[in-house]
């Protein structure tokens, strides 16, 4: 990327009622920075969340001209209204963007929300994780998509993309699902990163069954390297919010919620010690708990990377054991779908157009 300064024209528009003037050729997020709204990554912590900050979660919507749009992508223009207000956003259905794709990892069904908060350069569903392309869904559309074949599967897997990004939407979905089917069971892959207590509860009430925390690293430094999330004190919040929340689903929820904690490695992005030491953090909360240690491989923006040898991911799954854990599973690369060239599956996906979809 290469900042440039250009002399812009403006354009009049309005916000919450207010007329402003406002540089062209910018995002509507952008203006409200400038006007001097509060945007925040933290989630909650200001007036619009700017989360995927890619056009593909839908989290920092705002009203404009009568219509729920994604404030990230969408440029400013002469005359629009925008509302910020949370009860008139509240008024329309939420929307997210979804992709099917048939299992491999569940025993049913795996559905991807697009978006994410981090950016991991191996991000193995980086096509969907990055894409903002596809028409969006509410809660009702995609649950009546999913309760359509849930005759011919027992378990929907959400995956991601970050599934918990946007809350009101998830909620709704599950809900929506719920309601329909009580046998079908669903679990959340997540990053963890904005999962606080309530938000917790209340997935397990509206019918999240199974719950897959990913645990990145055991300090900051380590974090950021796997996460692409390069603002330390936000890797900071989002480290501690998913070891709080790992924390507070083996204390409240064991015997009510199956879950598994996943701990990625390849020793380009983290340690054996780093490893080691999220073991012994693991076994302080629960040593019974299931670890699955999820073998990295090459792909998306870390492709040329070569495969961690074999000794050092079995040394790997061994310091988990020695860290006092009994119940660590390997995850390899037999379990993890093939690596696709990134350029490849671009031209697949413009090829194909909907056929990714749904
Ligand atoms: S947390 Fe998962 S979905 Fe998000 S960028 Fe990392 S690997 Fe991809
Ligand atoms: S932050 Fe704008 S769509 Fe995700």
């Amino acid at each position: 990327m290469e900042e440039v300064e250009e002399e812009r024209d403006t354009v009049n528009i309005s916000v919450d009622g207010s007329a402003h003037e406002v540089p062209s050729g910018i995002s509507v997020l952008r203006v409200l920075e400038i006007l001097g709204y509060k945007v925040s990554q933290f989630y909650g912590g200001g007036v619009v969340n700017r989360m995927c900050n890619s056009g593909a979660c839908y989290n920092c919507c705002v009203v404009i001209d009568g219509q729920l749009k994604r404030s990230c992508v969408t440029p400013v223009e002469k005359g629009m209204e925008i509302i910020t207000d949370k009860d008139m956003i509240e008024r329309y259905e939420p929307l997210q963007l979804v992709s099917q794709i048939s299992a491999y990892l569940h025993p049913g069904v795996s559905c991807f929300t697009n978006g994410c908060n981090f950016a991991c350069s191996w991000c193995h569903n980086w096509n969907i994780t990055f894409s903002s392309v596809g028409d969006p869904l509410t809660p009702k559309q995609f649950a009546e998509i999913i309760s359509r074949g849930s005759g011919n599967y027992s378990m929907l897997g959400l995956s991601g993309g970050e599934p918990t990004l946007n809350r009101r939407w998830l909620i709704g979905f599950l809900k929506e699902l719920s309601h329909g089917n009580k046998k079908l069971s669903i679990q959340v892959d997540t990053n963890a990163s904005i999962l606080t207590k309530d938000y917790i509860d209340e997935l397990y009430y509206s019918g999240m069954t199974h719950i897959s925390p990913d645990i990145k690293a055991d300090s900051v430094e380590a974090f950021m390297s796997v996460t692409g999330v390069e603002d330390r004190e936000l890797a900071q919040f989002y480290l501690n919010r998913s070891w709080e929340a790992v924390k507070y689903i083996i204390n409240e929820y064991t015997g009510k919620l199956f879950y598994a904690v996943a701990i990625p490695y390849h020793p380009r992005l983290n340690s054996l010690e780093e490893v080691y030491k999220m073991g012994q953090r693991l076994a302080s909360l629960n040593k019974d708990i299931d670890v699955n240690l999820v073998e990295y491989h090459p792909a998306f923006r870390a492709r040329e990377m070569t495969l961690a040898p074999k000794g050092m991911v079995q040394k790997a799954v061994e310091l988990l054991h020695d860290a006092g854990l009994n119940n660590v599973w390997l995850q390899g690369l037999e379990d993890a779908p093939s690596p696709l060239d990134p350029e490849e599956l671009v031209g697949s996906l413009i090829l194909k157009g909907d056929q990714n979809r749904i």
